[in-house]
């Protein structure tokens, strides 16, 4: 694969900005590999910029706080921001492009919406019922505008992952989904843009997210049944007095149907409130 570490990473801020150059690429016969962010970028974050640069020969990073998947409430105004460290990050990782839009420059009066039904209804959509519409928008359009070969999701955002998969087979869009792994800290918590809201003792109390995934899957590879697995993990957020249980369920990983009992590809997923802040954990097992 060509690099282009050497140069200076492009900034974008417009739709007509990014088609141009990405015109001008596909002219050269280069692959475009994009990964959609919403900033703030972590070692989660690079670690799909990583495998983005190894595939393709130009890689897309979109850094976009997407209004449409938050809801009324939610912390669209709070979420973190910092682009001059996002982008420097970017382009020490060889990304040879940064796309920063305005949000007047992505939606001027929208009547158009991407909705996958029924993978979106559970899980997360139970408590977030406009938030998969906003991703699936979004990244349809990040999609269209790029026209990239592949595009990059981490597998710590399971529904996100399942749903975009799911959307892209059944919309026909000509891109490969590409899945990474959870990315966590030294301690297990897996990486979020969102763990800057915790305070001292809040990210103390967020291990029992990872420590709930150890044991689950420590006790699925033991054969423990589903409705046993997710009492036990229950309890293991139960001994943690600032966390509290947003949902914690089996499913199956592709269409996200709850299971009763582990059978095939399964995805064990949560989300829990540390304080006031909504953190998510999951684990896949597929039996063999
Ligand atoms: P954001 O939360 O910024 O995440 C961007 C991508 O990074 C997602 O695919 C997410 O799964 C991945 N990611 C985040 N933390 C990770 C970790 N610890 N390990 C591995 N991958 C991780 O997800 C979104 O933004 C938005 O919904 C978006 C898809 C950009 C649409 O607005």
């Amino acid at each position: 694969m060509e690099r282009n570490n050497a140069h200076t990473i492009l900034v974008t801020k417009t739709v007509q900005q990014v088609r141009d150059q990405v015109r001008a690429w596909k002219k050269e016969g280069l692959s475009v590999g994009l990964v959609p962010t919403m900033g703030f970028l972590h070692q989660g974050h690079g670690s799909l910029i990583k495998k983005a640069v190894e595939d393709n020969d130009r890689v897309i990073v979109s850094d976009f706080v997407n209004p449409t998947q938050f809801g009324p409430g939610e912390d669209l105004e709070a979420y973190p921001r910092d682009f001059e460290a996002d982008r420097a990050f970017c382009q020490d990782l060889g990304a040879a492009m940064i796309f920063n839009p305005e949000p007047k420059d992505m939606y001027q009066d929208p009547k158009a919406y991407v909705n996958i039904e029924g993978l979106s209804d559970g899980l997360c959509g139970a408590s977030r019922p406009v938030h998969f519409r906003g991703v699936c928008t979004v990244v349809s359009k990040l999609f269209n505008i790029t026209g990239a070969d592949r595009a990059y999701f981490g597998q710590k955002d399971a529904q996100q992952l399942a749903i975009v998969k799911k959307m892209v087979e059944d919309l026909n869009f000509p891109i490969e989904i590409v899945a990474c792994p959870i990315v966590r800290e030294a301690d297990g918590l897996a990486m979020s843009s969102r763990n800057t809201y915790l305070s001292k003792e809040e990210r103390q109390a967020a291990l029992c997210l990872s420590k709930a995934i150890f044991k689950g899957q420590e006790s699925i590879r033991e054969g423990m049944a589903a409705k046993d697995l997710l009492d036990l993990m229950g309890e293991v957020i139960g001994q943690e007095p600032l966390a509290k249980i947003d949902y914690i369920d089996l499913v199956d990983a592709r269409m996200l149907e709850p299971l009763d009992r582990v059978q095939g590809k399964v995805l064990v997923a949560m989300a829990v409130y540390i304080g006031k802040t909504r953190l998510i954990d999951n684990f896949i097992w597929e039996e063999k």
